[in-house]
This record gives C-alpha cells, sequence and structure tokens, in this order.
C-alpha cells in the first residue's frame, strides 16, 4: 500500500502516464532541469515527440544534456522562448500539457513564470488539446507573485464549461507553508 498520498509533483506525472500513448505529441511548457520533459520523452516513445519550452538558455542546456544522457534527444524539440508563444510553433492536435510553475530549482529566482504569459499559454493549450487530451499545471503559491498567478488559473479553470472540460484541483490542505498543487483540465469533446 502507497504510504502517503502522491506529491503535486508524482500526481501531475501520475496523470500524464495515463493520459499519453505512444505516438503522441504533447508539450512541456517550463523545461526547466528537464525532469519533465524526459518523462514526457519516454511515455511518447520513438514515434512521438515533446515540444519543450523554456524562456532561459541554462533552462533548454540542461533539458537537453539530461535528453542526451538518456538517449532520448531525438523526441524532443526544445524551443527557447516563452510558452506564450506555443501557437507559432505548433498546430497540430496534442494530447497533453504540463506547466510546472515558479523558477528553475538552483537557478535565478527572480525569474518565475507569470499569470499574464502562463494563461496565454494555457488559452492557447487547450485550443490545441484532442479529445480526453489534459493540461496539467503544477502551482507553487509560496513565491513573491505565485498567489497571484495562481488566483488567476483557479478563477480561469473554475469558469470552463464543464460539458467541454472536466477540471480538478489536487490541494493538501493541512501541511506546513503553502505546498504545491495539481490543476488539471481534461477536455471531454
Ligand atoms: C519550476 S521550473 C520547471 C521545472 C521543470 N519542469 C523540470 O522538470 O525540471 C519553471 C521554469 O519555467 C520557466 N519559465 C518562466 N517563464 C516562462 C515562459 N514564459 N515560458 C516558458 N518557460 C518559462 C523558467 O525559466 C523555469 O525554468
Amino acid at each position: 500500500m502507497q504510504k502517503d498520498f502522491r506529491n503535486a509533483v508524482q500526481f501531475s506525472h501520475l496523470l500524464l502516464k495515463e493520459n499519453i500513448e505512444v505516438g503522441d505529441l504533447v508539450i512541456d511548457a517550463t523545461a526547466g532541469n528537464g525532469h519533465d520533459t524526459k518523462y514526457l520523452a519516454e511515455l511518447v516513445g520513438v514515434d512521438g515527440k515533446v515540444f519543450a519550452f523554456d524562456i532561459q538558455e541554462k533552462a533548454i542546456a540542461k533539458t537537453k544534456e539530461l535528453l542526451e544522457m538518456n538517449d532520448l534527444a531525438d523526441r524532443a524539440e526544445l524551443i527557447l522562448d516563452s510558452h506564450a508563444e506555443i501557437n507559432q510553433y505548433l498546430s497540430q492536435k496534442i494530447s497533453a500539457v504540463i506547466f510546472n510553475l515558479g523558477y528553475l530549482p538552483g537557478g535565478n529566482k527572480e525569474i518565475i513564470t507569470k499569470s499574464e504569459s502562463t494563461i496565454a499559454a494555457l488559452k492557447q493549450s487547450i485550443e490545441l488539446l484532442k479529445k480526453n487530451g489534459v493540461v496539467i499545471l503544477v502551482i507553487y503559491s509560496g513565491h513573491s507573485g505565485g498567489e497571484e498567478e495562481k488566483k488567476v488559473l483557479l478563477d480561469f479553470a473554475s469558469a470552463l464549461d464543464y460539458k467541454k472540460f472536466n477540471v480538478l484541483n489536487y490541494e493538501f490542505l493541512n501541511q506546513p507553508g503553502p505546498p504545491p498543487q495539481v490543476l488539471a483540465i481534461k477536455k471531454r469533446i
């Protein structure tokens, strides 16, 4: 039996695993150190593709290195640009998008995701989703600006038409500090 409930990142990976098939096209909207991109690359297999965005050269370099170390580099396209520009890079239907918000662990804590670009990317993402596709956001609210970004995202997701989208908020209620939470949106039609 599992000891504790899955933490936010573990839960986000479970949702990705349940919703991605070999050969799928998927997006990592915040490549960072590349852990999510690597996980996605494993899930989509040799015939799939991960489009991974980050605005920091350091993050793209880290992600490239991790993929190369694991012989997965040919399954990913690494894009040094904001996720708010997703529509410039792809128009194909996708099965999953992951956002891991906040700052790059081990990097500059001043460079954070911002609600304006995150919401722009989220709107483009849900348009690109195929039926039963998912957008998953791991949200951190402990840093400056995090609480505002969280509110904007929860307000937007709560207002989505339930006939078109399933929306889930996975949140620990009794932990010290604001623990990360997972917002997941599934396209129903
Ligand atoms: C928490 S980290 C991501 C962690 C990553 N998913 C991993 O598995 O290692 C957040 C990342 O978002 C990036 N970021 C911030 N604003 C962005 C934007 N507008 N578009 C794309 N990436 C952005 C940061 O540079 C940072 O690397």
